[in-house]
């Protein structure tokens, strides 16, 4: 079994990698710094984990990170992201258009570039999106650039699973981690990083052969889109 994290120098990512070799996963992960190597390599079992370099605003990358895969893999799961601006008004357009990048378009492309690695029956495509892109469940404006950018998100991972995830057989996963204790969960979150990748990682096992698109948490709630 193998499975390529996307964004996993630290936080959640990290841990899904963790989680992933001591689940006996051949995993393959990247990062954008070659610094950030060592705690992964540091990593129990990563003798299974192969690390290459990529940022998910590059299509440089998606496309030398496609060309590098040689296997199918079970799972591609994309978790970079970033929280970006707190206000829609007083950012800069510029600020505003990066954190979209970031989260929505960057992962979608590399989505896109990376599908035909997927296993066809089997495979599952994973995005790392948040409660907070749940437009039903906003009930306040806090986060509003930060909503809207997973809320992109989710609606590009739908349309990817309605026209080739579907052709290819695969199921696609938009996946809420949980509020995590992580430099972007701060350390008042409500459950540590252990508690969400396991919950992830066992949300992924679910999903083998659904052949569906689904929003769900760490939990296995589902949320409304
Ligand atoms: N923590 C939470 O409570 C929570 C809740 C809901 C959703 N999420 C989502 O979960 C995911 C992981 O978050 P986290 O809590 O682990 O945050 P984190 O600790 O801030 O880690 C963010 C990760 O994304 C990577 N990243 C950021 N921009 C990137 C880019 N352009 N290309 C490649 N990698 C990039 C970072 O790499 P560098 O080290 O190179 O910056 C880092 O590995 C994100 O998508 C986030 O939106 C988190």
């Amino acid at each position: 079994m193998s499975i390529l994290i996307v964004g996993a120098s630290r936080g959640l990512g990290l841990g899904l990698v963790a989680e992933h070799l001591k689940r006996g996963f051949d995993v393959i992960a990247t990062v954008r710094k070659p610094e950030d190597e060592a705690a992964l390599r540091a990593l129990p079992g990563a003798e299974r984990l192969t690390l290459h370099l990529a940022d998910v605003t590059s299509d440089a990358d998606a496309a030398r990170l496609a060309a590098d895969l040689s296997q199918g893999l079970e799972v591609v799961f994309i978790n970079a992201g970033v929280y970006g601006p707190s206000s829609v008004t007083e950012a800069s357009l510029d600020d505003l258009d990066a954190v979209m990048r970031t989260n929505a378009f960057g992962p979608i492309r590399l989505a896109h570039a990376l599908l035909g690695h997927v296993k066809p029956g089997t495979g599952v495509l994973a995005l790392t999106s948040s409660v907070m892109g749940s437009i039903a469940e906003t009930e306040s404006g806090f986060g509003a650039v930060y909503r809207a950018t997973k809320a992109a998100q989710n609606s590009l991972a739908r349309s990817l699973w309605a026209d080739e995830g579907r052709k290819a057989g695969i199921t696609v996963l938009s996946v809420h981690p949980g509020w995590v204790r992580t430099d972007m969960g701060g350390p008042g979150a409500d459950i540590d990083i252990e508690t969400s990748v396991a919950g992830m990682a066992d949300q992924l096992a679910a999903a083998v052969g659904r052949h569906d698109h689904r929003f769900v948490a760490y939990d296995g709630r589902e949320i409304a889109w």
